[in-house]
């Protein structure tokens, strides 16, 4: 229960630990169950295989908290922008053009299809608690923030310029802004599934944050996540929520400024020790090992989990890597680096 004390001010003992993307392909577990289902969009809303596979990483590295197996791009999919997965190149999406309008309103539709997700939850929760080890495993429920699933809509892949979406910004921003409001009530509406299932935190990834014109943060990233956030607590005033603005550089300060998310993961291009003097002691930080560094191991590895955990213990923290565990991972890497911090005492105890 550390991490949901972490998430709310707590600065404890030792930090809990979670890992982006912990359920994934680095496991051969996942890889097989992965390998029973050839559409990812479908393994997604298979409700016993996500469960079966949000709950593998807890029970084989006793993680502090688990991820549900879902993806951001389940929005669009039920938007009616169809998502399909092409090996070895990623997403593929029916993509919307220029001076298209989304004409989308059958929101009752959208929850009922999305539904198998609040089914993986429940199920996650009886697998987790079935188990002395697991048992009481907080679950993060997520949604892919408006600007990150608005670049996937435009360019209908992942993309290395955003040139799409930031050709919608500047040519006709009225109605980019209507695309927006369209996402925000979708990410509302995947959210509300997922918190009415029972999750204990909230994390929105903004994994391109980075990519949008400095002069568009208000407008596109900081004022629509402030609606979100603000939605999500007036309805459930405790839950935690941890938001990932990746790699905004100094953006990250107004966006703590303006959001005030109980915690904020740091990317491991961001400049940790900068945010941690700059931002407001009562926000949480979780991150920021580079998934590379944890790929290679070693020495080298305890050195920098050294140097985080020396940094930050004046206040809460949560360790993490700063982006998805990559597929090459030794996974004993991931389960010497848990011990090494579980051995280690940081920071101050609050028994
Ligand atoms: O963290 C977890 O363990 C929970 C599961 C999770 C997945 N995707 C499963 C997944 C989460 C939290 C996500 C979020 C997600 N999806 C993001 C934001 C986080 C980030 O990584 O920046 C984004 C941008 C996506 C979109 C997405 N999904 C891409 C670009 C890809 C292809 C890239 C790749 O790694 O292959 C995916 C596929 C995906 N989502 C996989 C997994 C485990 C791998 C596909 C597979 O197993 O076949």
């Amino acid at each position: 229960m550390h991490f949901l004390n972490t998430l709310n001010g707590k600065i404890t003992s030792q930090p809990p630990i979670w890992i982006m993307r912990q359920a994934g392909r680095y496991l051969p577990e996942y890889r097989h169950i992965r390998n029973t289902e050839l559409d990812f969009i479908e393994f997604c809303l298979n409700a016993d295989k996500a469960s079966e596979v949000t709950c593998q990483p807890i029970k084989k590295f006793n993680l502090d908290a688990a991820i549900i197996f879902s993806d951001i791009l389940l929005i669009p999919h039920m938007l009616n922008f169809k998502v399909s997965f092409i090996k070895n190149k990623g997403p593929k999406l029916k993509k919307l053009d220029f001076g298209q309008r989304i004409t989308f309103s059958d929101w009752d539709k959208f929850k009922s299809d999305l539904a198998p997700v609040g089914k993986a939850i429940n199920l996650s929760r009886t697998k987790l608690n079935k188990d002395v080890k697991s048992k009481n495993t907080p679950i993060i429920g997520f949604s892919g923030s408006p600007w990150t699933l608005f670049t996937y809509l435009t360019e209908g892949q992942s993309s290395k310029d955003f040139f799409n979406a930031r050709k919608f910004l500047w040519s006709n921003t009225h109605d980019t802004e209507e695309v927006f409001e369209i996402l925000i009530q979708a990410i509302i509406c995947f959210l509300e599934i997922q918190l009415e299932a029972g999750v204990d935190a909230i994390m929105l990834f903004d994994s391109w944050a980075g990519s949008i014109p400095a002069r568009f943060r208000k407008k596109f990233i900081y004022y629509p996540t402030r609606k979100i956030v603000q939605h999500i607590r007036a309805k459930n005033s405790s839950i935690p929520i941890i938001c990932f603005p990746k790699s905004m550089g100094e953006g990250i300060l107004e966006f703590a400024d303006i959001i005030n998310p109980n915690c904020i993961a740091v990317d491991h291009l961001t400049d940790i020790e900068f945010v941690h003097k700059s931002i407001s002691k009562n926000i949480a930080i979780q991150g920021n090992i580079d998934p590379i560094c944890l790929a290679h191991g070693g020495d080298t590895l305890k050195k920098e989990v050294d140097y985080l955990l020396n940094l930050i213990s004046d206040r809460p923290y949560i360790f993490n890597l700063g982006h998805g565990i990559l597929p090459e991972t030794p996974q004993q890497n991931l389960a010497d680096i848990i011990s090494y911090i579980r051995e280690k005492k940081f920071g101050i105890s609050i028994s």
